[in-house]
């Protein structure tokens, strides 16, 4: 028999007497592997690593380390024993630098009584530097994109030299020169030795990167298997519990007249004449490397950053969108790409998210329907099949994924003529991804407009009518037909 690192025997976890999110669990990891572990939102994937790692408690069931019952009361008697975690939900301080957030919780001090700042600074760009990675030290981590703050939550990990490392979606935010990093980064660590539990919605990186994959489903476990004997449709089939033969929903173009025109756009030392065209009934897909300005596109037309240079035409009128409240106004909306910061309130209730941003749809005159709130609220978590017992139940209690669902619920229901989606189905697994789709071209069919920014290239090609590809806050082309496009008609111009 292979030699075993981690055994967690019969875990059983029952969130508020009513959410049985773990029944029964057993899963077993062999030292040295890259172990993959997927299932749909909800599944029970987090939650089974938050237990291991000390930050849930579960209600039954053994941990046995190295042949050794491991009993974890918090998540530092986990670190002590061995056990790295990189959460799904970045866990970094905002106002606190990337050196501040690395060390946090377990600083040391010298004898002195001193903290040695500039030793842990050194400590962490060597660190970084070793894994070819460069982020700014010295501001909070609230200003680095979302893909660094991901990169900071990961050096965090590993530089505690864990003997087992949890990655939770850690690729969710990355580009794809990083997750390639980040993927040398996990052989480098296999080779040293590091078991690792690797968690992702996108398979293609299971295949990549993992020798063995554990599929839950509703929280049982469902199988383990050596990668190399299986494959995606089977994966998918498992996590889902019947057969998914198709991963987009077809799509007929009903694009007519322009709503929105943009033109010689250009922001404080970024975008560079921007010029393009958004018709009714038309999803417009964006694509480009992360950093090339397709989230910037998306935030200069919500009016979320300054504008340098540039106007903006909506049905043929000159229009000023200098403020998102100008935006709104115009009924242009935007699904953020960092839902954490700019989406979600995660102690308000499911209802009350999806409802925030257009109340007048569930008001009549001065009070609110609440009937029509949950009416309205329990349509979208339907459509979007958002795993939860009520829509009463807060946000914070939800899967990573089903939060996403949530914010992209609430824009849904907010039913902007102008809808700017940046990453949508991020973190959503592949059912859901799939309804999405189909509410993306109901919402087009009814004579919106959609602008999908995606680095998801199959989702761009199946969904979009017109591409635009950015290139360093240029855009490079804007290119028809679509669904008969293939990667390398993109990569020509999003790489330069
Ligand atoms: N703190 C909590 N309180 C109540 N319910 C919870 C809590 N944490 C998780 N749950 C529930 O437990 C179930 C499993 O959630 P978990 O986060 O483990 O799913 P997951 O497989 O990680 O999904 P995702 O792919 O969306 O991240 C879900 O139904 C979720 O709503
Ligand atoms: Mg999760």
């Amino acid at each position: 028999m292979a030699d075993c690192i981690l055994q967690m025997r019969d875990i059983t976890k029952v969130f508020g007497g009513i959410v049985r999110a773990l029944e029964n669990v057993s899963i077993e990891v062999r030292r040295g592997e890259v172990h993959a572990l997927v299932g749909e939102n909800g599944a029970g994937k987090s939650t089974l690593m938050k237990i291991l790692s000390g930050a849930y408690k579960q209600d039954s069931g053994d941990i046995i380390i190295d042949g050794q019952e491991a009993v974890f009361h918090n998540t530092r008697d986990a670190t002590h024993g061995g056990i790295g975690i990189v959460f799904q939900e970045l866990n970094l301080v905002p106002t606190l630098t990337a050196v501040e957030n690395a060390f946090l919780g377990r600083l040391e001090i010298n004898k002195f009584g001193k903290i040695e700042w500039k030793k842990l600074r050194d400590k962490f760009l060597q660190f970084m530097r070793s894994i070819d990675f460069e982020i700014n030290p010295d501001i909070p981590v609230s200003e680095l994109s979302i893909a660094d703050k991901q990169m900071v939550e990961i050096a965090k990990a590993l530089l505690l030299k864990s003997k087992i490392l949890i990655m939770d979606e850690p690729t969710a935010t990355l580009t794809s020169e990083e997750i390639k990093k980040l993927f040398v980064i996990i052989r480098d660590l296999k080779k040293s030795g590091v078991t690792i539990i690797y968690i992702s919605h996108k398979l293609e990186e299971v295949f990549q990167i993992c020798d063995r994959v554990t599929v839950l489903r509703d929280g049982h476990y469902i199988s383990t298997q050596e990668v190399s004997q299986t494959n995606k449709a089977k994966l998918i089939e498992q996590m889902v519990g019947r057969s998914v033969d198709v991963e987009f929903p077809p799509r007929a173009s009903c694009a007519g007249n322009t709503v929105l025109e943009i033109d010689g756009l250009f922001t404080p030392g970024f975008l560079r004449d921007i010029s393009f065209t958004l018709r009714r009934g038309e999803i417009l897909g964006i694509a480009g490397l992360v950093g090339s300005g397709r989230t910037e596109i998306a935030r200069a037309v919500f009016g979320a950053d300054k504008i340098e240079k540039g106007s903006f035409k909506i049905n043929g009128n000159t229009v000023r969108i200098a403020s998102t409240m100008d935006a709104k106004r115009l009924s242009i909306g935007l699904l953020p790409e960092d839902r954490k910061d700019e989406g979600l309130a995660v102690d308000y209730s499911i209802a009350k998210n999806i409802t925030v941003t257009n109340l007048k749809k569930i008001s009549n005159g001065f009070w609110l329907n609440r009937k029509k709130e949950s009416s309205e609220s329990e349509k979208l978590v339907k459509q979007l099949s958002i795993k939860t017992p009520s829509i009463n139940q807060k946000l914070s209690s939800l899967s990573g994924g089903n939060q996403q669902k949530v914010v992209l619920a609430k824009w849904l229901f907010n039913e902007a003529d102008i809808l700017i989606l940046d990453e949508p189905t991020r973190g959503i697994d592949v059912g859901a991804k799939y309804e999405i789709y189909l509410l993306m071209n109901e919402l087009v069919k009814q004579g919106k407009a959609i602008i999908m920014i995606s680095s998801e290239l199959p989702e761009i090609f199946a969904l979009s009518d017109r591409i635009v590809v950015m290139y360093e806050g240029q855009l490079r082309a804007c290119l028809d037909n679509a669904q008969d496009l293939k990667p390398e008609d993109i990569m020509r111009y999003a790489v330069g």
